[in-house]
């Protein structure tokens, strides 16, 4: 969603801020704009639509000396992506700034409020009513006026607030959407996320739902909404800013494709040991209650779904639990049936998915047990869980996931291992082999990772595709879904992912000598059926892509390019299979001249329902 950035010290703000927002453009990317309290004494603001080198273009190397001062690049709810509905929104005396990540519900009616007491407001968007609000309860405490503001309104928000009264602060606030505070040495920080500070300090606050956070350069104060004092503790940041840099690639997106065999390395760090026994120490709190449990959902979206419904198979075949994948968005408006007997394991690179949240939360409330799967350290998903297994697969900046799908997929295998191991439903022989199939998995990544000039190839002749069918089966499936959304994101070709066996039941229709169709054709106890469809397809004249296991020596009788990948036991391939799909999705947009690592009206992190 949106990103918001603040800085409280010494230093002129706006470099600070500025080079922020390029860390956090990846939450959104339809304004940016800056608010600075300028050495003459003035609250600065300038904001512009669309990407932040608009607004940087404009101000040119001339943002105002001065500090302190707040940041916003913005992901439209509320009002269009113009330069009216940009953020930082002021109050009418203009003293006060304010920018906001999240939606505001009882906005209007407040606004009609505010409008008939003589507030004049110049946006469309629901953030607005809360620099007014403030403006209205402000009397000098500007803390205070924020708590007093923030009891009225109803909804989700992080927000960070300065005032010309106030040349040694920053005000920020959380409710359901993340924010953190960093402190420096004599400096203070405000963000959405962490690349946007590491720069500066590893030494970050998480705020906690209902924190109001006065930042100066001294440290950081915390009260919660009923005004008492709150302790946060530090958290030391381990990564570096390299992390979260390009590293001599020429996307993100591209960069974090070729991390992925290092990143199933640190999801496997420490929970496999030798003999292939897994070991999760985060579920050992809950072991009795995973003993009880009698079915099990795993819920996500977008690619957080699809590795959610590998891990559902997994679960289900190995641990012997009815368990399946669900999309959060439908999950908590039709919920299937919850109780205590229930597992629920939300799977987001995020944490702090909306649509995943919610069905969450619906969960915890009928007494479920619930694990967390996530990349983020202390996310909003993982403080309502009774566990939580981290990803460690280090940032993902790009807008499309891929390194959190492959380290979701091995951390929900483990956690399948793991509940087959308390629930003693495979031998310890199997179970081992599967674990020990794990620790090949960094170094097959590595090896398919060869396929790149292959698949280039391939995507210069699809440059100019216009629709795309992907099928597998079993686990082949939510990797056909997921190549499919790869294409779509990527390069805004029209993909479809489908189960091969439905294939002939419709989509088949759609077929022609210009329509493709990628199959998921790995080793599998459903290889020759995933061929006959194969078959059909190539009868009828379409173009056919297969990803198969190396040594297949019949799949290129049917298929005009086979992108060979390492033998792995089935249950592993949707790890492997998966890194081609992505390549050809990032070649095609590349062919396409499409916008890699911003796709057009997506963010990487949704915090709306
Ligand atoms: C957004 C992103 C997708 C992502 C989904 C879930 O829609 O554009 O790429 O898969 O959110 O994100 P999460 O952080 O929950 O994994």
């Amino acid at each position: 969603m949106c990103g918001i950035v603040g800085y409280v010290g010494p230093r002129d703000a706006a470099p600070i801020l500025l080079e922020g927002l390029r860390r956090l453009e990846y939450r959104g990317y339809d304004s940016a704009g800056l608010a600075v309290l300028t050495d003459d004494g003035e609250v600065f603001v300038e904001k512009k639509a669309g990407k932040l080198s608009n607004l940087t273009d404009h101000l040119n190397g001339s943002a105002p000396a001065g500090h302190p001062g707040i940041a916003h690049t913005r992901w439209a709810t509320h009002g269009r992506p113009n330069d009216a509905n940009a953020h930082p929104h002021r109050d009418c005396s203009g003293r006060l700034a304010l920018i906001h990540n999240g939606i505001i519900e009882n906005y209007a009616e407040i606004k009609e409020r505010l409008l008939s007491a003589g507030h004049r407001f110049t946006s469309e968007t629901d953030t607005e009513v809360l620099a007014h609000l403030i403006e209205e309860r402000y009397q000098g405490d500007l803390v205070e006026a924020v708590r007093d503001a923030l009891g009225e309104v109803r909804g989700a928000y992080a927000i960070g607030v300065m005032h010309l009264d106030h040349p040694n602060r920053i005000v920020g606030a959380r409710m359901n959407v993340p924010l953190i505070v960093g402190l420096g040495n004599g400096e203070g920080f405000l963000a959405s996320d962490v690349p946007a500070i590491l720069e500066h300090t590893k030494n970050v606050v998480i705020l906690q739902e209902g924190d109001i956070a006065d930042v100066t350069p001294e440290g950081v104060t915390i009260i919660g909404m009923d005004g008492v004092k709150v302790e946060r503790p530090v958290t030391k940041i381990r990564w570096n800013i390299a992390a979260a840099e390009k590293g001599g690639f020429p996307h993100f997106t591209l960069k974090e494709i070729y991390e992925q065999p290092h990143a199933i390395g640190e999801a496997l760090r420490g929970r496999v040991d030798d003999a292939g026994n897994v070991k999760l120490p985060e579920l050992e709190a809950i072991e009795e209650k995973l003993r009880r449990v009698e079915r099990v959902y795993v819920v996500g979206c977008g690619t957080a779904r699809y590795a959610g419904e590998v891990g559902a198979h997994l679960i289900q075949s190995w641990a012997g639990l009815p368990a399946n994948g669900q999309i959060g968005s439908e999950m908590r408006y039709s919920p299937p049936p919850i109780d205590d007997r229930t597992l629920v394991i939300s799977v987001s690179q995020s944490g702090e998915t909306a649509d995943t949240l919610a069905p969450q939360k619906l969960a915890s409330e009928r007494g479920a047990v619930i694990v967390v799967v996530t990349n983020v350290v202390g996310s909003a998903l993982t403080r309502e869980a009774d566990a939580v297994c981290y990803l460690q697969a280090g940032p993902e900046v790009a807008v499309a996931s891929t390194k959190a799908f492959v380290t979701q997929v091995v951390v929900l295998e483990m956690i399948a291992l793991h509940l087959a191991q308390l629930r003693g439903t495979m031998s310890d022989r199997r179970r081992r082999s599967f674990g020990l199939a794990l620790r090949d998995l960094p170094g097959q990544a590595a090896e398919v990772l060869k396929l790149a000039p292959q698949v280039k190839k391939l995507a210069r002749r699809w440059a100019g595709v216009r629709d795309v069918m992907f099928v597998g089966r079993a686990l082949g499936f939510p990797v056909a879904m997921e190549g499919a959304l790869k294409l779509k994101e990527l390069s805004y070709v029209h993909a479809e992912g489908y189960a091969a066996g439905e294939l002939k039941h419709g989509p088949i229709a759609l077929l022609d000598p210009q329509t493709p169709l990628v199959a998921i054709a790995t080793k599998s106890a459903t290889y020759e059926k995933v061929v006959s469809n194969v078959a059909e397809v190539h009868a009828r004249e379409a173009p056919v892509v297969a990803v198969a296991t190396v040594g297949d020596e019949v799949i290129d009788r049917y298929a005009q390019d086979v992108l060979y990948v390492p033998e792995t036991p089935e249950e592993m391939s949707p790890v492997i299979a998966i890194v081609p799909l992505q390549l050809l999705a990032y070649e095609v947009a590349v062919a396409r001249g499409a916008d890699v690592d911003q796709p057009r009206n997506l963010a990487k992190s949704v915090t709306v329902e």
